[in-house]
Formats: C-alpha cells, sequence, structure tokens
C-alpha cells in the first residue's frame, strides 16, 4: 500500500476508534466529551498515530494495540493543541475550524484537555491494548514521560520562554524542539519497539529516526507559518515572527532551513536502512513531512 493510502487508512481507523470510545451516551458530563470529541475527532494528520502503526509492522505488532496506541498518542497531542490554543498562548483556528475555547469556552477547553490527557492513559492501561500488564506499564511511563514537563510540556515552557528572552541560539532553539515536538514523535516511533518487546538497538535506530523527523516537522511547521495561508493550514498564519518565537528559519534564514530540514530527513531515512522495504512507508512519511502543505 502506497504511504498516501495508508495514512488515510491509520487515519480513518484512529477516527473510528475514538470515535467509539468517547462515547457520549453514557457520559455523566456531556458538555466536556462534546469539547473532547470537538477537539479530536475529523481533521488531523494523524501523523503520530501513523508512525506507531508504521513502527508497529516493521516489529510485526498486531493493529489493535498499536491502533490503541497510537489513539492514546493522539489523545495527548489534541489536548497540546486545546491548551496551546487557549487565549494566554492564543490561536482562534486549528484544522480549519474555530479552536475548542472559541466554540466552546475557555472553561470547557480546560477541562477537555484535561479529559483528553487522562483519557489517553485510560486506553494505555487497558487490557485491550496489551495482554502483558509490563508493557502497558511500560507505554504509560513512556507516554507520561514524553508529555510532561522533560518532554512536551517542558519544550512548551522554554518556547514560551525563548519568546520573552528572545532567545535565538541554535543549541538553545534544537533543544526546545527536540522537547516540544521531539518528545511525542520519539514516543510514537518507539511504541512499536516496546509494544513488540525489541531490543535496544531497533529502539536506538527508531529514536534516531524520529530525532530527525522532529526536527525536520518543526523546521516544516516554522516555515509553512511564513508560507502558507490559514485557508490553506488550517490554522493561523504569520505567528511567529508576532510572538517573536525562537525558529530555525531566524538561525539559518529561509534556505537554510529548508536544506538543513532535507538532511535531516535524509539522515532519518539512513537510520531505517536495515528494515529494508518494512520501512518503506516511513521513509515516504519523513520526505511527506517537509514538503507538505498543511
Ligand atoms: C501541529 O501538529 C502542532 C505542532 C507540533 C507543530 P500537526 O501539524 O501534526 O497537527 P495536526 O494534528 O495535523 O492538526
Ligand atoms: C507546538 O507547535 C504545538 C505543541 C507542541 C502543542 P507550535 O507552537 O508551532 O503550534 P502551532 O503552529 O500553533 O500548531
Ligand atoms: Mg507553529
Amino acid at each position: 500500500m502506497s504511504f498516501k493510502s495508508a495514512l488515510k487508512e491509520t487515519a480513518a481507523r484512529i477516527d473510528a476508534l475514538l470515535d467509539e470510545t468517547l462515547e457520549l451516551k453514557a457520559a455523566p458530563a456531556r458538555r466536556v466529551v462534546e469539547a473532547m470529541r470537538y477537539a479530536s475527532l475529523g481533521q488531523g494528520k494523524r501523523l503520530r498515530p501513523f508512525f506507531v502503526v508504521e513502527s508497529g509492522r516493521i516489529f510485526d505488532v498486531d493493529d489493535q494495540p498499536a491502533l490503541r496506541t497510537g489513539a492514546a498518542l493522539e489523545c495527548v497531542h489534541c489536548f497540546s493543541l486545546v491548551h496551546a490554543d487557549l487565549p494566554a498562548m492564543d490561536d482562534d483556528l486549528r484544522r480549519g475550524k474555530p479552536t475548542c475555547h472559541i466554540a466552546f469556552d475557555e472553561a470547557t477547553a480546560i477541562l477537555a484537555g484535561d479529559g483528553l490527557l487522562t483519557f489517553a492513559f485510560e486506553i494505555l492501561g487497558d487490557v485491550k491494548t496489551h495482554s502483558d500488564a509490563q508493557v502497558r506499564a511500560q507505554l504509560v511511563l513512556e507516554l507520561a514521560a514524553a508529555a510532561g514537563h522533560a518532554g512536551m510540556v517542558g519544550g512548551q515552557m522554554l518556547d514560551l520562554e525563548a519568546e520573552k528572552t528572545q532567545t535565538h541560539d541554535r543549541s538553545d532553539i534544537e533543544a526546545i524542539q527536540n522537547l516540544k515536538t521531539g518528545a511525542l514523535f520519539r514516543f510514537a516511533l518507539e511504541a512499536g519497539v516496546t509494544l513488540a518487546k525489541a531490543g535496544t538497538g531497533d529502539r536506538l535506530a527508531m529514536r534516531t529516526y524520529a530525532d530527525r523527523v522532529g526536527l525536520a516537522f518543526q523546521i516544516a511547521d516554522d516555515i509553512l507559518d511564513i508560507e502558507s495561508t490559514p485557508e490553506q493550514l488550517g490554522k493561523a498564519t504569520q505567528k511567529d515572527a508576532d510572538a517573536g518565537k525562537a525558529t530555525f528559519i531566524d538561525l539559518l534564514g529561509l534556505d537554510g532551513a529548508k536544506a538543513r530540514a532535507r538532511t535531516l530527513v535524509d539522515e532519518a531515512c539512513e537510520a531505517l536502512e536495515p528494515y529494508g522495504a518494512s520501512a518503506g512507508n516511513l521513509k515516504d512519511a519523513a520526505r511527506f513531512i517537509i514538503e507538505r502543505k498543511n
């Protein structure tokens, strides 16, 4: 199956899984579930779950554990977007729709974010995700670490601080982006290794790919912020310069940033050489990440 069809198929399956598990019917508090569904169903590239599924395929993981792990990760990602869009951080368009706090209200958006973050761990802790309790515990631990203060949340904090201090030092920017975006990518790519109980060599290869692709992804996000339009991107553009955000573009210029992203993609693909054709979709995904239009 081609990369594009595989991405589409995984996106549809993740949507179906979330639609089924985030049920409104029995919910004691309908409004927060409506907001959680609003923020997680429908649009969205579903790249992170795609990485979980594809890393799982390399290591012969069954579909259900990989899809459930991908859905949990997508919940954390959606939570991060809902909270990152709140007025304190500020956005009013996301995935082509009004952001959650605009469609509902601020308090509901905060709760919907809280609900999505905790729901991720409910999914992972369920026996349906993996029959081995030790594997489930490891997934929980790894996702908590990737999402938390030493992962995505920490990266968001440093990103906000860098706006204030006007930090534009290369190693600082790389460190921020490695946490802000990289940590969830690393969880995604290592999930196949965890689910299959594969070895450290495999973990290292997947981590190298994830680190390179994570950085390339955030460089592309920064470039799109400059070169794209809200209609095409589904979110506001020209935000980073307005916010004084530290990006690779300040550091390397637009052409330099594009060249760096290409090098990162080459290095990412190289790390997957040992896996031959089974890593084909991941190699295509790395190239897609820097060529995408949204
Ligand atoms: C947006 O991520 C947030 C960043 C880390 C830059 P995506 O571009 O993957 O967003 P969706 O999930 O497709 O909306
Ligand atoms: C960070 O990326 C998103 C999160 C880690 C939550 P940006 O700050 O670039 O977010 P966008 O561009 O608004 O999606
Ligand atoms: Mg951005």
